[in-house]
Formats: C-alpha cells, structure tokens, sequence
C-alpha cells in the first residue's frame, strides 16, 4: 500500500486530550537535530536535566546531550530502565540530583529512554516544584507509539505497576527514528503488541493493513515505522479526545492490562510489556468468548496480528493462575465501579473495537473462575522466556 506523501519525510502532530495538546513529531536522517535545537530554542529553558536509561548507547546519549547543550546547560542523570526501578526511592534519587544542578521553574525535564525513563522522568517534572516542563525524547517504539501519547505518569508500588503517580502533559514529543537502530527486536515486536492492541479494541477498519504490513523478523522501514505511529496517534486520540485522564472511553486502552500488568509483576519485568498485553489480550479474549459476548473468528483475530508479529501467545514457564488471580485482584482499575467479592473487573471486546459495556461502562465484572479459565487459556509449558 502506497504511503501517504504527509508520512515519506516524517509526521508532525498536534495530539489534543481534552483541554490540553501538545506537538508530537516524528524525523529521521541527517537534519533531525537542527529541527530539535530549533523547536528546543523555542522553549526558552534556562537548564534541561536529561533523565536517561544506563543501557542506551553512549553514541546516543552523547548526541542528544550535544544538541541540548548548544541550547541550555545541560546535564544528564541516569536510572536503570528496569521495571523494579520505577520506585519512589529511585525519584527521590534523581529529584535530589536535578535540584543540587541549579534548576528552576524554568528548567525542562527531558526524558531520554523507553517508557520506564519516560514514565519516571514524567512523574518527575510533574513533582519538581509542582509542575516544570517536561520533553519526551522516546528511544524505543513502546515509548514512540503509545506511553508518550499518554498523559499518566508514575511509578510502581510493591503491590503491583503504576500505582502512585499523577497526569502531567509534555510540552513537547520528538520520536528520532535513528534511535531505533539500536532497539533489540523483540522491543519492536513488543511495542507492536500495544498497536495491535489499538486495532483490535478502537481501530479493527485498519486490521487488513496492518496484517499485510506485520513481519515476524521486526524488520521494518521508516516508512513503515512512522505509518504504526500514526495509527497509534489516531486511535489513542480518538478515546482520549474527551477523556484524558483515562477513566471513561479511554479504558479501552487498558484492554489486555489486567493479566498483562500481573504478568510483568510475575517475572519482574522480564516479560516485556507489550507481550504481556498481548497475553493478556487473548485471556481476555477468551474470557469474553466464555461469557458469549465475542465470537470465535474475532478471538482468532486476537491470536493471527499476534503471531504475525512475532510475539509470544502464552504466560513463560512458571507462572500459574493461582499467583496470577493473586495479582489481578490488586489491579489498578479497581473502584470505577462498587467492587463485587468474587469477581475481578476487566475490559472485554464484544466485537472487534466494541466494548461491552454493562451499565454503560467499559468495565465488565467477571467471575474468578471464568478469570481463571481465561488465564489456563494462556499458560504453558512451552514457551520459556529467555534470560536477559
Ligand atoms: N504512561 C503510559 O500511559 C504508559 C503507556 C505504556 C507503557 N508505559 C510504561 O512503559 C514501560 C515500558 O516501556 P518500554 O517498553 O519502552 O521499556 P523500557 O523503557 O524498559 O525499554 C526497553 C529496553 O530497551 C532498552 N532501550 C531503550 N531504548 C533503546 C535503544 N534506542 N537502543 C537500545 N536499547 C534501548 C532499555 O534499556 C530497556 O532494556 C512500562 O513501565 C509501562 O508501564 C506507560
């Protein structure tokens, strides 16, 4: 399929969640860096405090800090970008270190790295001083294509992901995608998983291209790259437009989160999070098939973008539904609607990009032992996940 003219030299967006928007766009090649100093000229930052992740390139990082530093001192802090990282104490760390560097209302939090650093530097700029300014600079597609189109920020609880944090917008997005040349494939077929999430549950018009497009070796044109952007910038914004802090329309985009999130905590993050998603896509699908809400091709439909894309079907080796239930009925989601004993709230399709929606919410109740059948859908004794 030809690509539209508007996607060959890259995208410019202006993403809008409620009242607030911001510029979201996407370069690659030799005169990217001087349209980032320009758009970061136009800031008028006084310092930027790069938040980045230990394990990117050094090439990377030392480019980045180049062209920040011919705009603004600038200087770099750097976390690991390990899901048991994403802590309080890990923000402390780095709060402590942004204030000793002379920082100011006027200053820019940027965060270079996938949406762990994005996520942690998020929630940083958001704690400094009440409010700075934050800019994501994304490293991985997960970051590109999905957490920077999002407004949440946070970091994780002992108890399970995400749980302390708040809303905070960037001023600015700039997705480079030289930085992906560095990427591991399997972050690339990961991120997809949350795109494939966008088909399934708010774009399924866009299913037939996006099958013709998937490849199991992840190896994917810029071209390619930026059109999976765009559909992400297209979905995400069509639920969020009215809802951006994620609690009505928008909680489509939690489908597959709940047996995803609880897979993640399991491995300690060594499960990535768009495979988790997936996984949890397809208990979820089979859930909805159980309670005769979804029919069998469109379960089906779940499992054929995941295997074109390359990505796991089934829980790693380990895991079993007892511990994952445990999890589950921790979930974040909890409390949109009166909790029922017994019973765990999920996102369910009726039909590809079709919520249930019992009572008119996107939360649907399901008994722990359809839960459980969901769950034993997905686990194995095959796929065992690699060691990192
Ligand atoms: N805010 C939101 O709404 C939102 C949405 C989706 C995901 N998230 C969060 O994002 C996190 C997952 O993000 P992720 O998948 O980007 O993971 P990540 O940040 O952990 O990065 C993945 C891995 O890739 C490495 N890496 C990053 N960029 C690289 C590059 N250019 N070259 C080589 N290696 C590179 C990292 O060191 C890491 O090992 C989760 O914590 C999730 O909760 C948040």
């Amino acid at each position: 399929m030809p690509l539209p003219a508007g996607l060959r030299s890259g995208l410019d967006r202006r993403v809008r969640f409620g009242d607030v928007s911001y510029d979201f766009h996407v370069r690659h090649g030799r005169t990217a860096w001087n349209d980032l100093r320009t758009r970061l000229d136009a800031l008028d930052a006084d310092r930027f405090v790069v938040v980045t992740d230990a394990g990117l390139p050094d090439s990377l990082v030392a480019a980045t800090k180049v062209a920040l530093g011919a705009v603004a001192p600038t200087q770099v802090v750097k976390a690991q970008a390990d899901e048991t990282e994403k802590t309080l104490g890990v923000l402390d760390q780095l709060a402590e270190r942004a204030l000793e560097s002379g920082i100011t209302r006027r200053s820019v939090v940027v965060a270079l790295g996938g949406g762990v650093i994005g996520n942690i530097a998020g929630l940083l700029a958001a704690l400094l001083f009440r409010g700075v300014r934050l800019v994501h600079l994304p490293t991985t597609l997960l970051g590109m294509s999905d957490s920077v189109l999002s407004l949440k920020q946070a970091v994780n609880s002992r108890c399970g992901k995400n749980h302390l944090g708040t809303f905070h917008t960037p001023a600015l997005v700039w997705n480079n995608l030289d930085f992906l040349e560095s990427l591991p494939a399997d972050e690339t077929r990961s991120a997809l998983c949350e795109m494939i999430k966008n088909v399934l549950g708010i774009v399924p018009e866009r299913y037939d291209e996006v099958a013709g497009m998937l490849r199991t070796d992840a190896c994917y044109s810029p071209e390619d790259i930026t059109r999976f952007i765009d559909l992400c910038v297209d979905a995400k914004t069509s639920v969020m437009r009215d809802d951006h802090t994620e609690k009505h329309e928008a909680l489509v985009l939690e489908y597959g989160h709940t047996t995803g999130h609880a897979a993640e905590l399991l491995t300690g993050g060594r499960l990535r999070h768009g495979f988790a998603i997936g996984i949890g896509m397809l208990a979820a699908a089979r859930m909805s098939r159980e309670l005769g809400l979804l029919d069998r091709s469109d379960e089906q439909a779940h499992r054929r973008l995941l295997e074109l894309n390359g990505a796991p079907v089934q829980l790693p080796e380990g895991i079993d539904a007892d511990s994952v239930l445990e999890v589950i009925r921790l979930d974040n989601k909890r409390g949109y609607v009166p909790g029922r004993t017994g019973a765990v709230d999920f996102i369910l399709l009726e039909e590809l990009g079709r919520v249930h929606r019992p009572d008119g919410k996107l939360i649907t109740q399901v008994d722990e032992d359809t839960v459980r059948l969901g769950i034993e859908s997905v686990l194995s004794d095959r796929y065992v996940l690699a060691r990192v």
